[in-house]
């Protein structure tokens, strides 16, 4: 017998830089031409982005003699499909695209999930850079390198990784972001403050005020921040197979909150639900600290996410989600709970009449 070694350490050349700064997009031009040399581009955007900054940044590229198309398509998690990714894939033949081309990802986290996809996929793969306008996005789906649609069985069925050649975070992006948005990504920053950052956390309770008012400068520092800290992450775990699941603090009850509310209560609402669940959960069953437990509330609190769960959502809706999980997973539900801030472990399984007092206790 022979054997022939497939040699395929990718590290270094799938290694990649994330730029972050206020009013930064036109270094762009720069980043593309070192990271990402192309015949032709193909911005891929949705509506709403397209709207506000499509144009624009169409034509700060071709104004810097860059051979650039757009393609649009509805905003929404809705499009997340593979009949809007065929769709797009089509109009990029059309528009000329082939194995030289190259893809930019220009808004929140449906546009790069498809995009990173489409690239990973289109002629067996062509190189893409994420421009994230979502807080979501800037501090989270942009980085790692996770693609995905959706199936009609479930979000994110069909997917692959596929890590982008560079990502350019603008936070200018965020001063058009709705308020909803601009939660959904706050959960996420907290959430790293939460499992990995008590300096981060810290930072987060001392300047409320201006986060909340958007100031670039503490804005760009917790984005860094985050960035730094996923990044970390999905250098040590790239395929999610261990180290990467730490990520999911606040996911497993926050995903089945979302999913009973028929995806009505927005993702940085139902994990906020989800990290005050986990939250207490841990301090019940694993000696948290009841004053670390009083810090992560008032902060969400504070800055304006909830910690009481709507009731149009009842608990046996979500237990019974979180029982269909455990069909999948096997016999047990892993949550990510915390030993203290700063140190979380995947726990082997919260008993049944310990989640239902913690649900019951976050209606009152
Ligand atoms: N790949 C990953 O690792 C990863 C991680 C987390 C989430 N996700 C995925 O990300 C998606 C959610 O991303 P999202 O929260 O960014 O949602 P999104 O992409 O739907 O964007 C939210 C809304 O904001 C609009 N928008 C985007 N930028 C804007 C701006 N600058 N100003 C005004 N409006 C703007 C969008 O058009 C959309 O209506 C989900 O599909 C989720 O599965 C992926
Ligand atoms: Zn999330």
């Amino acid at each position: 017998m022979k054997k022939i070694k497939v040699n395929l350490d990718k590290k270094v050349s799938s290694s990649y830089e994330i730029c972050i700064g206020y009013d930064i997009v036109d270094r762009i031009g720069l980043i593309i031409a070192k990271n990402l040399p192309a015949r032709h581009y193909l911005i891929i955007t949705d509506s709403n982005v397209s709207a506000l900054y499509g144009e624009a940044f169409l034509n700060r590229l071709r104004g810097m003699g860059i051979s650039v198309d757009m393609i649009d398509f509805p905003a929404g998690e809705d499009s997340k499909n593979i009949t809007a990714a065929l769709a797009i894939v089509e109009r990029m033949i059309e528009l000329g695209a082939d194995r030289s081309s190259a893809l930019l990802a220009l808004g929140g986290g449906v546009v790069g999930d498809m995009t990173g996809f489409i690239a990973s996929t289109f002629m067996r793969s062509v190189p893409y850079i994420n421009v994230p306008t979502t807080l979501m996005a800037q501090v989270d789906s942009s980085i790692g390198g996770k693609t995905a649609i959706d199936l009609p069985e479930g979000k994110n069925l069909l997917g692959t990784f596929y890590q982008p050649k560079g990502v350019v975070i603008d936070v200018k992006f965020l001063d058009t972001l709705p308020e909803v948005e601009f939660h959904n990504g706050l959960a996420e920053v907290i959430k790293y403050g939460i499992i990995e950052d008590i300096e981060l956390f810290r930072f987060l309770e001392e300047h409320v005020r201006a986060i909340k008012e958007r100031d670039c400068e503490i804005l760009v520092k917790i984005i860094e921040n985050s960035c730094r800290i996923k990044k970390g992450i999905v250098e040590i775990d790239e395929k999610d197979k261990g180290l990467r699941r730490i990520l999911n603090f606040g996911h497993t009850i926050g995903h089945a909150i979302e999913a009973e509310s028929h995806y009505t209560v927005a993702h940085g609402v139902a994990i906020s639900l989800g990290m005050v669940a986990a939250v207490r959960i841990s301090e019940k069953l694993y000696d948290l600290p009841g004053e670390e437990r009083n810090r992560i509330e008032n902060l969400m609190k504070t800055v304006g996410l909830p910690c009481r769960i709507p009731h149009t959502v009842t608990n046996n809706g979500i237990l019974s989600r979180l029982k269909m999980d455990k069909k999948k997973e096997g016999s047990v539900i892993h949550f990510v709970l915390l030993k203290k801030m700063g140190m979380p472990f995947i726990n082997g399984g919260v008993p049944e009449s310990v989640l239902g007092e913690t649900l019951e206790g976050m209606r009152k």
